[in-house]
């Protein structure tokens, strides 16, 4: 399925005011609300259409929400991970004791991580059959990808390059792109690799059948200290009867 061209405008229109105003701002009409109407002319009654606009709030989650249905439109499979991914994230750091900031930084990377995947043709995301080197490595370009459609947005660019682009890096410097190690790799990029991995392990694809989840925290623990942080591993099993 192509990507939606008018989703991508709306949420491009969005992203873009969202951008000029400043996020999880309220954003109001430049004139007062008593000056838009004329008391004297029966006619003008109601507020132009742009003050109705302008009303409107815009913040960090509704246009996640829509970076979400974007991914969707072209992929619902990681649409619907992208979702799982952030609710998993959520649940994790607040049981880590993270501020309600660093949840929702960690909230928003989680809802994009994978966003690169809109330039991964369909064919290749949607194999029923093992992968090529050559597909492979283009599946591999996905988070340079997503960094870049996010860095040029003030409001993402730490996001891009803390999470977006760091989630499949591994804590023995084996990931990908920049084969960071240890705590070089950004903590939020170090959660989201994490549930990120568990959910992709326990979800049902065309070409396998989810894993139980015991099996999954098995092999969490295995790769503990050379895919993922040791010390977040153990504390996602211990979570993980949560998810
Ligand atoms: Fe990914």
């Amino acid at each position: 399925m192509n990507l939606d061209s008018s989703i991508f405008n709306q949420v491009m229109g969005n992203v873009y005011t969202a951008k000029s105003n400043g996020l999880n701002s309220r954003i109001l009409p430049q004139t007062k609300p008593d000056s838009l109407f004329s008391k004297t002319n029966p006619l003008e009654t109601k507020p132009p259409t742009q003050a109705l606009f302008l009303t409107q709030t815009l913040d960090v989650k509704s246009v996640a929400n829509s970076m979400i249905k974007i991914i969707d439109a072209k992929d619902s499979y990681t649409g619907k991970h992208s979702k799982s991914v952030q609710k998993y994230a959520g649940i994790f750091t607040k049981m880590l004791g993270f501020s309600d900031e660093e949840s929702e930084f960690i909230s928003v990377g989680s809802a994009f991580h994978d966003i690169g995947k809109i330039s991964v043709p369909e064919s290749i995301l949607n194999s029923n059959s093992p992968l090529t080197n050559e597909e492979f490595e283009k599946i591999k370009q996905h988070p340079e990808v997503g960094c870049k459609i996010l860095e040029g947005m003030p409001a993402f660019s730490e996001v891009a390059s803390k999470i977006v682009r760091s989630h499949h890096e591994s804590w023995d410097g084996s990931g990908y792109p920049d084969n960071l190690s240890g705590e070089n790799i950004p903590t939020g990029a170090r959660i989201v690799a994490i549930v990120d991995s568990y959910h992709a392990m326990t979800s049902n694809r065309p070409y396998r059948k989810g894993m139980p989840t015991d099996e999954a925290i098995r092999r969490l623990g295995n790769g503990a200290g050379t895919q993922w942080d040791p010390e977040l591993v153990k504390e996602f099993i211990k979570i993980s009867p949560m998810i």
